[in-house]
């Protein structure tokens, strides 16, 4: 029986957008399954954090770095209506189009610039993190969001290890443009043993 190649544990070390690209073009046919091998528990506590907060069912939210579609479908599992989709790879988002819940979907841009929106929310599942995009990301996101409106993030183990992360964290909520109204530490990856913090942040 033919192998399928595992890229799961070789996500975590590759920098720039055009090595990302390229990682998740090859991982997108069997992207699902291996994450659902491994029990991803990311999305869910992202969505449930957003409809803890409060956002309207309606509210336009932007599923950044969508991927195939887990955040998306995490989003709409919770009740949420109009999520559009941005990804840096073609093949992730032709499988996150197959899912039929994206409103629109967008190409990522190599200069990490976003979809004008509006939008009230964003989030953005397992992509600001080491070997997707810099957290530069972080602000960009912040400022295409208008005050009151929610930015719900996660950061596995291997960001939370990783200072130009959680320095760019604390930065936006110790006097930054946005107010951390929610910090949880919990499952991510159970079958590789790895754990994520999701965050969710206020616009101010
Ligand atoms: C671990 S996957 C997460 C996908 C999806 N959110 C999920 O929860 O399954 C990370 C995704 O972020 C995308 N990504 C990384 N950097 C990006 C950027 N600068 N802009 C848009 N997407 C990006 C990758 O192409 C990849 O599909």
């Amino acid at each position: 029986m033919a192998m399928t190649e595992k890229f799961l544990t070789k996500s975590y070390g590759k920098r720039g957008p055009q090595a990302v690209k390229a990682h998740y073009d090859a991982w997108a046919d069997s992207y699902d399954a291996e994450i659902a091998e491994n029990g991803y528990a990311t999305p869910a506590r992202c969505a449930a954090a957003l409809a803890a907060m409060g956002l309207a069912k309606a509210a336009p939210i932007l599923d950044l770095g969508c991927g195939t579609g887990l955040s998306g479908a995490a989003l709409s599992a919770e009740g949420f209506t109009v999520i559009d989709g941005t990804d840096l790879s073609p093949g992730m988002l032709e499988k996150a189009e197959k899912r039929g819940l994206y409103r629109q979907l967008f190409p990522g841009r190599p200069d990490g610039a976003l979809p004008p929106g509006p939008y009230q929310a964003i989030c953005a599942v397992g992509v600001i993190s080491p070997g997707a995009a810099p957290i530069s990301m972080l602000t960009t996101a912040l400022d295409l969001l208008p005050a009151g409106g929610a930015l719900v993030m996660s950061l596995n183990d291997h960001g939370l290890a990783d200072a130009s992360y959680t320095d760019g964290i604390a930065a936006v909520h110790g006097h930054g443009p946005a107010r951390l109204i929610f910090e949880e530490y919990g499952a991510h990856l159970p079958g590789i043993n790895l754990n994520s913090t999701v965050y969710v942040f206020e616009k101010q």
